[in-house]
């Protein structure tokens, strides 16, 4: 990808988490799913600590507490919005081992062997090179230091699965987490980056929609699109299209059910080791 198309790109991100950043912290279940990914893998006192994407900080506050003050932790963010969220809160915290730094996380440089452990939760969706962004985290870490972080199956949120399917039958691609696809993807995706021990837990979830939103969901261009740029929909040709949301409708209609629609919101919390 050129860098123009990088920088639309990040503008797009920039745009919709500065704009969500103040609610942020409203959703339970990022602090949630964020507080369980470190709390299951965490690090030990005197650990040197990377948070990706690390938003309004949830995960950095608590590696500040546990690594205490022999340890170190950065939290990187592409938004001001989150990352104003984050400061925000670190004067009456009183943490002075943590710091926040603005940073594209498939970009950004660190010594290499610099962090025993590196966290990026909720945010790994929007990598749009997943395997050298993989290899460049790699090289951070230190030798038996552990990565974590969240990923989604193919099978999570209706409207992606539905969509994928029918592009990929039209021959078009629909990237949001096809790299962590399945488990097998997964494991292939880390090994290929060059981890060693890749442990790999299902957390199964999801809850029911109405058949309203359902039938509301087909993705429009122009409309956020995390880990693929241009948007999947821009080089479609119109006749194509109209055939890819009809079809699209038609499952989404073969899957409605008189409580709605299940959406699936099952995440890996993936921990590999260098
Ligand atoms: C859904 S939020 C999750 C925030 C936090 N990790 C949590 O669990 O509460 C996703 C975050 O990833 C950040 N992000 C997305 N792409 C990024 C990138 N390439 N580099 C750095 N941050 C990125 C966004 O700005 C946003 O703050």
């Amino acid at each position: 990808m050129n860098s123009k198309d990088l920088q639309a790109y990040h503008k797009h991100v920039t745009d919709v988490y500065d704009e969500r950043s103040s609610k942020h912290d409203n959703s339970q279940w990022h602090r949630a799913t964020a507080l369980k990914l470190i709390n299951d893998m965490p690090p030990k006192s005197g650990d040197v600590v990377l948070d990706i994407g690390t938003g309004t900080g949830t995960i950095a506050y608590r590696a500040a507490s546990l690594v205490g003050p022999n340890g170190r932790v950065v939290g990187i963010d592409l938004s001001t919005g989150m990352l104003n969220q984050a400061k925000a809160r670190l004067a009456e915290s009183g943490f002075d081992n943590l710091e926040f730094v603005l940073a594209d996380a498939e970009q950004v440089s660190f010594p290499d062997n610099r962090f025993d452990r590196m966290y990026c939760a909720s945010a790994f969706f929007c990598i749009l090179d997943p395997l050298s962004t993989l290899r460049r985290w790699h090289r951070f870490l230190k030798p038996d230091g552990i990565l974590g972080f969240h990923a989604q199956p193919e099978t999570s949120y209706f409207w992606v699965r539905e969509a994928r399917k029918v592009f990929k039958r039209h021959g078009y691609p629909y990237l949001i987490n096809d790299a962590t696809a399945t488990i097998e993807k997964s494991e292939k995706l880390l090994k290929d980056a060059g981890y060693r021990a890749v442990d790999i837990r299902v957390e199964e979830s999801g809850f029911y929609k109405s058949a309203e939103d359902a039938r509301n969901s087909w993705i429009q261009a122009g409309s956020f699109f995390p880990g693929q740029y241009p948007h999947p929909v821009t080089n479609v040709p119109p006749d194509v299209l109209a055939q890819c949301k009809q079809e699209y409708e038609e499952n989404i209609e073969a899957l409605i059910t008189e409580k709605g629609i299940w959406n699936d919101i099952s995440m890996y919390y993936i921990y590999a080791r260098k």
